[in-house]
Parts: structure tokens; sequence; C-alpha cells
């Protein structure tokens, strides 16, 4: 898989909701190259200050338009959204491991999505890659399961919902869909449903991945989950991103962010 080094033209920043923002780039090797679950490494100073890059997931691509959807959590997320429609980043992407999806007419595998809070930023792109694959005439949609604190917290939902999937919402308060966590829901929804064949796609905070991975583990059902670990280099080099795994240590930019829940130690 190539890698590119890039001045990518912003061609849009919006703010959604809250501290989140979505910003479209004209990337055209980025948006040529890129699957589900890869990642850009952003400068966001023109300086180096801050010196690392941050791992930013690819949220969608359209032709030569690569976009992100980012929660400001610092410094450089902060810096990223006084970048104006016009302005260049300097990226480097796509980076590490994708989700391993089926491919168009091969066998449908029941999907279902499991995100958390900012963890629909991949699985938005996963979920259009899935969609495509789903006859006109399939009864089995993409399942997304979606979590947040509350209802005003929710991230993508009519964008899940155009794409076709089945949505169903969980939220802490109960302000929305099931009170609880989504990895709650994703259990009751496995006691009621035949789950054989189905894989599910993992992207959120870790302890909810934790649980994911119980869940699916017990079961035995495959699941994938994309690991947000903190990165350095985010090219393999410095090993700030290792992962313990039934294998030995694995980085999570360069053999991840995804990794099959049954090899993970936690
Ligand atoms: C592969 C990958 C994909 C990612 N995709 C997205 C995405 O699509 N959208 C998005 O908003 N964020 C994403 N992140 C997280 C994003 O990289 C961090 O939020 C960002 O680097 C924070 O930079 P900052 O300078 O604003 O905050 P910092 O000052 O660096 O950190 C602020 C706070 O956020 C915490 N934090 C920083 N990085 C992470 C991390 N990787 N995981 C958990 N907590 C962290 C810090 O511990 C600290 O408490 C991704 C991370 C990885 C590794
Ligand atoms: S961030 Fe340097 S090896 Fe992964």
């Amino acid at each position: 898989m190539k890698t590119f080094q890039l001045k990518a033209k912003i061609l849009a920043q919006t703010k959604i909701k809250g501290n989140c923002w979505h910003c479209e780039l004209n990337a055209p090797q980025v948006a040529r190259s890129s699957l589900p679950g890869q990642f850009i490494n952003i400068r966001v100073g023109d300086n180096l200050d801050p010196f690392l890059r941050r791992p930013i997931s690819i949220h969608s691509v359209s032709g030569t338009k690569a976009s992100i959807l980012y929660e400001v959590v610092g410094k450089a997320t902060e810096i990223l959204t006084q970048k104006k429609k016009g302005d260049f980043l300097d990226v480097i992407g796509p980076l590490g491991s994708g989700f391993n999806y089926p491919k168009p007419k091969t066998q449908n595998p029941k999907p279902i999505l499991v995100a958390g809070g900012m963890g629909v930023a991949p699985l938005i792109f996963l979920a259009g890659k899935l969609t495509e694959v789903e006859s006109k005439k399939s009864k089995v949609k993409t399942l997304v399961l979606i979590g947040a604190k509350s209802k005003e917290h929710l991230l993508c939902v009519q964008e899940f919902k155009k794409l076709g999937c089945a949505v169903k919402i969980a939220t802490d308060d109960g302000s929305a869909g099931f009170k609880g966590k989504v990895s709650d829901l994703l259990k009751y929804l496995l006691s009621t449903i035949d789950y054989r064949l189905s894989t599910i796609y993992a992207c959120g905070p870790k302890p909810m991945l934790k649980a994911v991975a119980d869940i699916s583990n017990e079961r035995q059902i495959s699941a994938q989950l994309s690991l947000e670990e903190h990165m350095s280099c985010g090219i393999g080099a410095c090993l700030g991103c290792v992962v313990k795994t039934k294998d030995g240590l694995k980085r999570a930019c360069k053999e991840g962010p995804v990794f099959l829940a049954k090899d993970l130690v936690w």
C-alpha cells in the first residue's frame, strides 16, 4: 500500500455540533487509495509546535476529496479548527491497515457496526463500502449501533440512515434510544437475533472496545476493532503505539489500527 505526503487544500471546514468538526480536503492520492479504517497523519501547525502530527481517521472519500470528522480535545485539534477554506494542511496517508470487508458479489456477512462517540468517524466510510455489497433485494442490512453520552452527543445518525443502514441508538442518560452503554445494547441485540455469519466492526473508547471484544469472543463472533492508541511517528518507526496481541507486540499505526478481537490481549 502506497503512502503519500501532500499539501491538501481545505475545501470546507464546518462545525457539526458541540466540539465536533467536519473538514473536507482535496487530497487526490489519499482519496484514491484509502481503505476504511485507515488514517492520515496531519501536521496542524506551520512551525514545529505542536511537534507531532496527529492521526485522524479517513471519514469518507469521493473523487479527489477525502474528509475527516474530528473532536477538539487539545492543542492540535483546536489549531485545526482555525484553518479556513483555501488553507493547506500537510498530510501523510493513507496509513495503517484498514477493516477487512467483503467485496461486491461475495456472501453478505451480516455486518454489525458498533460506534462509541467519535468512533463513528471511520465507520461511515466502511458502511458506504458494506452497503455497496448488499443487493437491493437483500433483506440483510448493515446494522449500526451508535452510542453517546446523550442525545445531543450523537453523531452521524442520518448519514448512516442515508446509506441504507438500520440504526439503533444507545445513550448513557437514556435521552434517546436504549438507556446504557452501546456494548450493552449489542449484548441485548445478540440475544434476540441469529448472529451466525455476523461480523462486528467497532471503533470507540477503549473500555467500549474491551466490552465488545469480550462479547464477541464469548459468542465466537468475528470482530474487528479499530484502536485509537496514542501515536508519535505514525509510520511504524518509534514503537510508541504498541499493543499486546497473542502473537506479541504489534504497532497500532502499522499492523493496526484495526485488530481482530480474538488476537488482542487487554
Ligand atoms: C488511528 C487513529 C485515528 C483517529 N481518528 C480520529 C478521528 O477520526 N477523529 C478524532 O477526533 N480523533 C481521532 N483520533 C484521536 C486524535 O488523534 C486525538 O484526539 C488527537 O491527536 C488529539 O490531539 P490534541 O493535540 O488536540 O490533543 P492532546 O493534547 O494530544 O490530547 C488531549 C487529550 O486527548 C487524549 N488523547 C490524545 N490522543 C488520543 C488518542 N489517540 N486516544 C485517546 N485519547 C487521546 C489525551 O490523553 C489528552 O487527555 C484518532 C487516533 C488514532 C490513533
Ligand atoms: S506511532 Fe511510531 S511506531 Fe506507531
